[in-house]
């Protein structure tokens, strides 16, 4: 039997409480209002018939790029095909597609979401998860021009219209239109204020244009709506963190990581990332961090077994090690990701690909880096700059390659590509405290500070 679900998209139950658990589950994973794992486990136990809250569930434990949590997820699914007989043809799409990413298949599952969204534009379910997976393969195009193709279908007064406007305002942003993803941001929050995904857009719109006053200062205003209670903030404080060292405010910086981006307030891989990835910038600037790195490392599972799970993890994990100092644990971690990538595990998995294409070259060019070989590490890191997006992560995040270029052409011979680079920046944004401090370890010609 097929039953219209909160915004008429074919659903087996019509199960009012199941119903109205699983819309929870959705708003809570729209929006990271605590996890939905507690609505998913309340839908199952009102209809246990009921399949597409088990999808639901292992998708949610496989978006958090966790490998301690494939097992769980892999078991939900098993229960999901139980009870897949009953479910409606838009249901065992989902539970294909999310079998596809416990493979490690993410475009072919990104692939089938779009299938679905042809059919079934009012999917948020769908909508949610393409974005987040088109996120980690780097798939900028798709950010923006998926829920493109959807938002005409729905209708504005929908409780999740405005968090459909924020995944397409982050996809504008990361395709480089920023004017229409402030707009498209601002539109959001002006309909529904808790959005984190749109405040986060349009902080990345004012991060990449350089405007690091307006960005602390957004982030200020809707601090109420994102910092309490929602899974989003760590990464929301990394951004504020970003703002204050394009200032060179580093001890704001070092505030910031110590009362929101450490200890406690770090729980999944996703959060540790961005903490490796700001103490790492922190590093480049000859600030010595060695006790953060270390104490984020003492509380970070990082056993063999994680190795080659997800190559953008991978790497800043590598960050980690080496601000740290454990050089030979970042080798023994890197080989260890070859191992994998390049080795007989199944290579329709993304990550393998973009391991081998980016993330190993990367990681490579930062063991070398720390090693003192600053041309090496620029022989090795250049090359996959330009292919750097399909690591993953948005501009912002990757811009620590940039960093890292800056920081081995400032310590090496390469002072030409670092000009060139400082270039690049100069010419896509203002110039800002932190460009002015590498022009200035660059010792570029007065002409190049203008
Ligand atoms: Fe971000």
């Amino acid at each position: 039997m097929s039953y219209p679900d909160a915004r008429g998209n074919p659903c087996s139950s019509n199960h009012r409480a199941a119903l109205d658990a699983a819309e929870q589950a959705l708003w809570r994973m729209m929006s990271f209002y605590d996890t939905p794992l507690a609505d998913l486990d309340a839908a199952m136990a009102a209809d246990p018939a009921w399949m597409l809250p088990h999808v639901m569930k292992s998708g949610f434990l496989l978006s958090l790029t966790e490998p301690a949590l494939v097992a769980e997820a892999a078991a939900g699914l098993e229960t999901a095909r139980s009870l897949a007989r009953n479910a409606t043809a838009r249901e065992r799409a989902h539970l294909q597609a999310v079998q596809l990413v416990a493979e490690g298949r993410w475009q072919a599952a990104c692939r089938l979401w779009d299938e679905l969204l042809i059919e079934h534009p009012q999917d948020a379910l769908a909508l949610q998860w393409a974005q987040l997976w088109d996120f980690y393969r780097g798939d900028a195009v798709s950010l923006r021009a998926r829920p493109a193709r959807a938002l005409p279908a729905w209708d504005e007064g929908d409780p999740l219209y405005a968090h459909v406007l924020a995944l397409y305002a982050f996809g504008l942003e990361e395709c480089n239109l920023y004017p229409q993803a402030e707009d498209v941001g601002r539109r959001a929050l002006a309909i529904e204020p808790r959005v984190p995904w749109a405040v986060h857009a349009v902080a990345h719109v004012m991060e990449m244009q350089g405007r690091y006053e307006d960005g602390a200062a957004w982030l200020r205003q809707h601090q109420a709506q994102w910092a309490e209670g929602n899974g989003f903030a760590v990464h929301l404080w990394w951004h504020k963190g970003l703002f204050r060292l394009e200032a060179l405010d580093v001890q704001g910086v070092l505030r910031l990581v110590d009362s929101h981006i450490s200890g406690d307030a770090l729980q999944v891989t996703l959060q540790r990332v961005d903490a490796a990835a700001l103490l790492w910038r922190l590093h480049l600037l000859g600030e010595d961090v060695t006790g953060h790195a270390a104490a984020l490392l003492a509380r970070w599972p990082l056993d063999d077994a994680c190795a080659g799970h997800y190559a953008f993890n991978d790497l800043h994990a590598v960050l980690a090690m080496l601000i740290a100092g454990d050089v030979a644990r970042a080798e023994a971690w890197v080989a260890r990701c070859a191992e994998r990538a390049l080795g007989a595990e199944d290579a329709r998995r993304s990550n393998h690909l973009m391991a081998r294409e980016v993330g190993l070259p990367l990681m490579r060019g930062l063991l070398a880096f720390a090693r003192g070989d600053a041309d090496g590490a620029v022989d090795l890191v250049y090359p996959v700059r330009a292919s750097a997006q399909r690591l993953g992560g948005s501009h912002a995040q990757r811009d620590l390659i940039d960093q890292t270029l800056l920081g081995a052409a400032a310590l090496g011979r390469r002072r030409n590509l670092g000009r060139a680079l400082v270039n690049e920046r100069c010419m896509a944004k203002p110039v800002t405290p932190l460009t002015r401090l590498w022009i200035e370890k660059l010792a570029l010609p007065e002409q190049a500070r203008a």
